[in-house]
Order: C-alpha cells, then structure tokens, then sequence
C-alpha cells in the first residue's frame, strides 16, 4: 500500500507519477461507467507490464457451471459471471516502426486525473521509446451519461525534438476472456465484422446465455489539427483496427478522436445494433469531442446539483465521500428495471456483477434521497419482478404454498451463489427485501406500491418465514436453525438474533400491511386476499409466530446472542489478533475463524440499525460495547454501519475513524485488494455514515429529521436530500445547523427535535 499514491484533491483523483507496482490497483481507481456500460482505467496504447484489463456490460452475464467438492441437492447449477466484453478502446501506437508500450519506455512525466465533476478520465504521459523517440501522449475520455451507448476518446501523440513515422491504430478486439472463469469456458463466440469508412463493428455472442453484443468504434484523425484521411482499415477475424500512418517533423502532433462502445440485446435486437450505433457514432463525430464533453459536464452538474455533499476543512474526507458518490452515480442510473447494482459496479469481475442483499440493505436510501422517486421504485420493481423466481427457489429447497426465498446472489431472479453457507443460510437477505418495501412506504408516505406489487413480494416473504421456523418444544417458542447471519464467520449456528429479529419483522409487517389496507380500502384488500390466496388462518398463524419467536437474550450482559453458542465461545476481543494475522481471513483458516469470537460485520448491530426505534439508547449501548470489540470488520460493509451507531450514542469522533475507513477504503486501499475492482455497494455505506450519521437523518411519523453532530476535523458540512418532492439542504457549522427549502412543497422537518419550516432561504439555526 501505497499512501501517497493518490493526492488529496476536492474533486479529483489525480496520479502524478508513474507506478508500475499500481497500475491494477489505479485500472480500478480510475474506472470509467455510464450506467449501462463501465471499464477499469485501462491504457489505450499496448501495456505489456501487470494489467487487469476489463470492460463490462451492464446486465450481461454468463452462467458459468458451478464449480464444487461433493454436488448437494438444491445447488444452483450456475454461478453468474458478468463479462469481459469486447475492447472498444485500444489504440496501437508504433513510432519508427516500434510499438510504443509504457513497460518498456522511460517514462519521464505522468499525469492521471480523474475529474469526478465532469466525468473526464485524463492522462499525460512523456516517454522516451527503447530507441529514444521523445514523445507526448495525451488521452481524454468519458462514457457518456446523456446516451449509454456511447464512449469517447481524444488521444494526441506529439514529438518534441526528432522527426519520427507514428503510427496510430484505433481498434476494437473481441479476443477477451474473463479474469474470473470456473472452467475456462469462452465466453464469446464472435458471429461478424464490418468496417466501412470510419466506422468499424464486431458482432458476438454470448454462449449459453445468448446476448447478442454489437462492439463498434468510428475515428478521425487529425495532424496538427488539421483532419487527415490517409487511413485505411485493416481486419483480422474479431479484430478492426484503422491504421493512419505519418511521417512527423520535430514538434508535430498526430491525435484521433475515436466514438465508441457498445449495444447490447438488452437495449436494441440484434437486427438494429450496427444502424443504432452507426447513427450515435457519426453524429458525435460531427459534434466533436468538446461540445460532447460540454453535454457531458451538464448531466454530471445535474447529478451534482442534488447528490453532492460538501464537507469543509478536511480534503481528504471531502474527496472521499465525492469518489463514492461519483461511483454510486457511474453504476447505477435507475433507467433500466431490470439492472441492478453489483458490488463492484463495474470495476471488476468478483461477486459476477450480481445483486446482492446490499442493494437493499445499504443502497437503497441513497437513490431515494438523492434521484427521483422512480429511481427507488425501479429497484422495488427489480425484486417484484423476481418474485415467481424466488418462488421457484424456494421450492427447490422444500417450502411450498407461496413461499418465495430470494437468492443471495442473483442476475435474472435465479440463485447463482455456490456455496451452501450462503445460498441455503444466508436467508436474512429475505428480510432486506421487505425492508425496502417499508423504507419506501416510510420515506413517500404513499402505499401504492405496496398495494400494487409489494404486498405480493411481503406475502410470499412471510410464507417462507412461517414455513422455515419450528416449533422448539424445549423451549414452548419458534426458533430458527441452521442459519448463516450478516457475519458470515459462523455458519450454520442456531438462532441468530439478528435473522430471528428480522424474521419477526417481517411477520408482523406483513400482517400489519393487510391490517391496514383492509381499514382503508376493504375491496382492494378482498382482491389481495383473492389474489394471493390468503385465508384468515395463514394471517393469525404469522401473527402468532411472530409473537412467539425466540430471541436469545443474556440477562447478566443485557445484550442480544448472536447464536445460540456465541457465549461458549473465548470472548477475547480483536486486540489478541496479531497485526501481522489480519485480515484474518487472509491468515486463518477457515475451521479457525468459524470457532473464535471474531465477527465480520454487523450482525447484533445490523439489527439496532434497522430496527433503532425498537431499542433505547441504553440497549444500543450494551450490544455496541459488547460487539464492536468483537469486530473485524473484514466486509467493507462494517465500518459505515458501525459510523451511524456511534453517532446515535454520541460518540463523534469514534464514528469519524469508521467514516474515514468506510470513505477511503479504496482510495487509501486499507485490505489491500483494490486492484480487484472497488467497494460499489459498500460507498452507500459511506453515504449512510455522513447522512444519517453525521447529519443524523432519520424519516419519522411523515416528517424528517435531522439531528447533526460535527466531527472535530470538520468546519462544515451541507447535503441536499429529495424528501417527497421537496429538495432540503442542511447546513452544519462549528457553531450553528440549519435546514433550508430550495423547492417544492412544504415538508414536516425537525431540528434538533424542534419542528422547524423551512423557507426558501435558511432561518434555522
Ligand atoms: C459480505 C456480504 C455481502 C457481500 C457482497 C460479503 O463479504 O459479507 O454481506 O453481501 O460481501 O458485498
């Protein structure tokens, strides 16, 4: 790790020197998406030192054969990867007949910045090549957030003091394979090519799952600014490249402009691909690389405008919490119900670029306090969508009757997790489900979705619930066996609080809802009972469940078990972890970790999280002390979690050093990992931490509250949240905090505890 790798900077991530031992860790840092496609930072030019190359399209996936030991009934038979797809962005350049390769030159100047306003990915490069050509490499590019099949690249090559013959040659590839393949399969079967003029594009496929990917770049190249047309197109199988080849003077430049990316069967039929991209490359060419870039920087002001969060005094937190903004609103756009958000976007190949309880469970409030309401609506109607799939599920593992059991890991609604910890224990993540149901109905006050479509999603939740608990005659209460919790550093432990606690939620809420819709609208509440096939039994049976669920308790500690076993256990806490064996799971093995006390991430406290107002401060305070200590927190989903606890009790500047881990956790790559792809899901943590805990927002009885507690090395911090059409901006200083109304109607909003009105111009403190 290398600490001064990145310079603190407010809206940049900047590199200025060149580290061969970083180029994975900065491919990942530096990574480029529009919401429908993403790539790693990848030179353009040939690189022949250690490279992760990736380029990923959102929602494409292949269902790679599971690979295991000893085949177990109800395994998922696949294991989703998302995929490398075809390179859109090489640029070959070959000055005096050698291929220019930043591994082999001396590389005298470098320059990486990736400017989080705009969108814009930079680099500056002066090398001298093995035979001592001088020269200038200059690269510009963005994925476009106005139309997300669209990439652009300004790459100018200049010599300084020698002539030299430069070559520049603009291609796409399909001969891509995955990083991450449990059999080597390809991937790709690559079905066509075409080029004509200035436009070039490669047709594939992908196997077994049958995407149809259309791959296409458009160029023009210019020499001193002027354009030139003395290219031609040179193709091999799967590969188009033009070639544009000059003899230089001393201090010439040579630069193309290059359109490019992708479109998928999930945006046009195969038939359409080749003219929609036609069409979006030759108008951009027309527009050129400014005005798009211009068109470029108006939608990231836009995102902006709303999503950002100024922290004063204190850069380097500043710049931590924009990287994670800017990476939340590179991956995630809500245009497309059916794509979802992968816990690393698209920086990487790990977790397959599937869905994951985090969407729910840590993204969720981020996109519906800070983009239009469809936006959170999208991700509910991703999961509705699911739901005859998490049905299908559900019944391969033996529940019948509705119960629907969503799948852990997940592209198309199918579980494709092969371990069976996870997959068949790990069944929490039903509960998430139907928190985000509530976190919507609580945030909008409107239940029309849940009328519509999440009571559906409720009920089938519910079933599950009732059907997995038994009935412990020991104990005259229902328990809930053979279950992995958010810590998934015990498996297969017995009454996890937290999934017991949850379950009951779930039951109660569930019962609650039709409680309430049958109050308020007695026929739609007939037609549910019809649809779903409700009868009285089933809902008095989840009511009675609920009340009769066993919760593990320690009377002498006041805290919550974890498990049954937790207490039997040697409770020694993290400080007998030799420096030199963390993280743990890098150093112990597995029999090791699942026999000590030592606990990933939130469990107990994921609970105290969600369900804050079932506890008094005093509860939280015992589990905290109790846990924490505990904790190693190996997920990047820990620390953020643990930031807004620490704040509700008051502990400031100990929620400061989870922020800084949470918010820097890849910049500052604290596990090491970073060349892996980035913590996507875990930067809503990030959010999670300053917003709720720092701001201490909190949506209570249709009225939103913000209770705002400093850390020391702030002078100020300001958030705009989107809270039922309003747009409200807090402001919190050393000395005051105050809450102003930029638009829409009036909002109940607290202060502090005082109900206070928000105008058009601040009047609180
Ligand atoms: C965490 C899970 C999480 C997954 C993907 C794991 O390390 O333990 O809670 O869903 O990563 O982020």
């Amino acid at each position: 790790m290398n600490l001064d790798h990145i310079k603190p900077d407010a809206w940049k991530i900047v590199e200025d020197h060149y580290y061969p031992d970083r180029i994975e860790a900065a491919e990942s840092l530096f990574s480029l998406a529009n919401g429908a496609m993403g790539q790693r930072a990848n030179f353009e030019e040939h690189y022949s030192g250690k490279s992760f190359r990736g380029s990923y399209l959102a929602g494409v996936y292949y269902p790679d054969k599971t690979k295991v030991g000893w085949w177990k009934n109800g395994y998922p038979e696949y294991f989703a990867k998302v995929l490398n797809a075809p390179n859109w962005i090489g640029i070959d350049v070959i000055c005096n007949k050698e291929i220019v390769d930043l591994n082999t030159a001396t590389v005298h100047e470098f320059r990486r910045e990736l400017d989080m306003q705009n969108g814009l990915l930079t680099r500056k490069v002066t090398l001298s090549t093995l035979k001592g050509v001088k020269l200038t490499i200059t690269s510009e590019r963005f994925l476009a957030l106005f139309q997300e099949e669209l990439g652009c690249i300004r790459y100018t090559v200049a010599l300084h003091d020698q002539a030299a013959e430069i070559t520049l040659a603009p291609y796409i590839d399909a001969h891509i394979s995955n990083n991450d393949s449990n059999w080597d399969d390809p991937f790709w079967e690559h079905k066509d090519q075409f080029c004509k003029d200035s436009f070039a594009a490669l047709h594939t496929k992908t196997n077994k799952s049958a995407f149809d990917v259309c791959t296409y770049q458009s160029v023009s190249f210019f020499v001193d600014g002027n354009k030139s047309v003395a290219f031609s197109c040179e193709e091999k199988p799967g590969r188009v490249a033009f070639v544009h080849t000059k003899q230089l003077a001393a201090g010439q430049k040579v630069m193309v402009v290059k359109t490019g990316g992708y479109c998928s069967s999930l945006q046009q039929p195969q038939s359409n691909q080749q003219n929609h991209v036609y069409d979006i490359a030759v108008n951009a060419l027309k527009q050129g690389f400014d005005e798009l870039l211009q068109s470029q920087q108006k939608q990231w002001d836009e995102v902006w405008r709303m999503a950002d969060i100024t922290i004063e005094g204190d850069v380097k937190a500043q710049q931590g919490i924009r990287f994670n903004i800017f990476h939340l609103n590179q991956t995630y756009t809500g245009k497309n119900p059916l794509l979802n958000i992968g816990p690393k976007g698209f920086t990487g190949e790990k977790y397959g670029g599937s869905t994951y309880w985090d969407t729910e469970a840590f993204c969720f409030p981020f996109y519906m306090a800070t983009k239009d309401e469809s936006v959170a609506k999208n991700l509910l109607n991703y999961r509705y969508k699911h739901l005859d799939k998490a049905m299908e599920n559900a019944s391969k593992l033996g529940f019948s009757d509705g119960a629907a059991l969503y799948p852990m890991v997940t592209m198309n609604g199918e579980e494709c997790h092969n371990e069976w910890e996870i997959t068949f224990e790990e069944i929490h993540r039903n509960a998430a489900i139907a928190y985000a149901v509530f976190a919507y109905e609580r945030y909008t006050g409107k239940s029309d979705y849940l009328i519509e479509r999440g009571i559906d999603v409720l009920v089938g939740i519910a079933r599950f619930w009732a059907q997995r608990v038994s009935f412990s005659t020991a104990k005259n209460q229902y328990v809930i066996l053979g279950v992995t919790g958010p810590n998934e550093y015990e498996n297969n432990v017995n009454n996890n609080w937290y999934t017991n606690y949850a379950a009951k939620w779930c039951l109660n809420y569930t019962a609650s809802r039709l409680d309430k819709i049958k109050d308020e609208n007695p026929s739609e509440h007939e037609a549910i009972l019809n649809r779903l096939n409700i009868h009285e039994e089933e809902h008095t049976q989840w009511k009675h469940i609920a009340n009769n669920i066993y919760l593990s308790f320690d009377k002498n500690r006041g805290v919550y078990l974890q498990q049954d076993g937790f207490l039997d256990k040697e409770l020694k806490d993290t400080s007998a972890i030799s420096r030199d064996e963390l993280p743990i799971n890098q150093h112990w093995s597995w029999d090791r970790i699942l026999r000590s006390p030592y606990i990933k991430q939130a469990d107990v406290l994921q609970g105290f999280y969600f369900f804050e107002d079932h506890f008094t401060k005093e509860q939280l305070k015992k589990n905290f002390d109790f846990y924490e200590p505990f904790t190693v927190h190996e997920s990047s989903l820990s620390p953020s979690i643990h930031a807004v606890l620490a704040t509700t009790l008051g502990r400031v500047e100990q929620a400061y050093k989870f922020y800084l881990q949470t918010s820097r956790l890849d910049l500052d790559d604290y596990n090491a990992e970073v060349g892996e792809g980035l913590h996507i899901t875990s930067m809503a943590g990030t959010w999670l931490s300053v917003v709720e805990g720092f701001g201490g927002m909190r949506i209570k009885d249709n009225a939103i509250h913000f209770s705002p507690k400093l850390p020391d090395a702030w002078d100020s911090l300001s958030f705009k949240i989107n809270f039922r059409g309003a747009i409200l901006q807090l402001t919190v200083d050393k000395e005051t905090s105050q809450v102003s109304q930029i638009s829409g109607d009036p909002v109940a909003v607290f202060l502090n505890g005082n109900l206070v009105k928000p105008s058009h111009k601040p009047v609180f403190s």
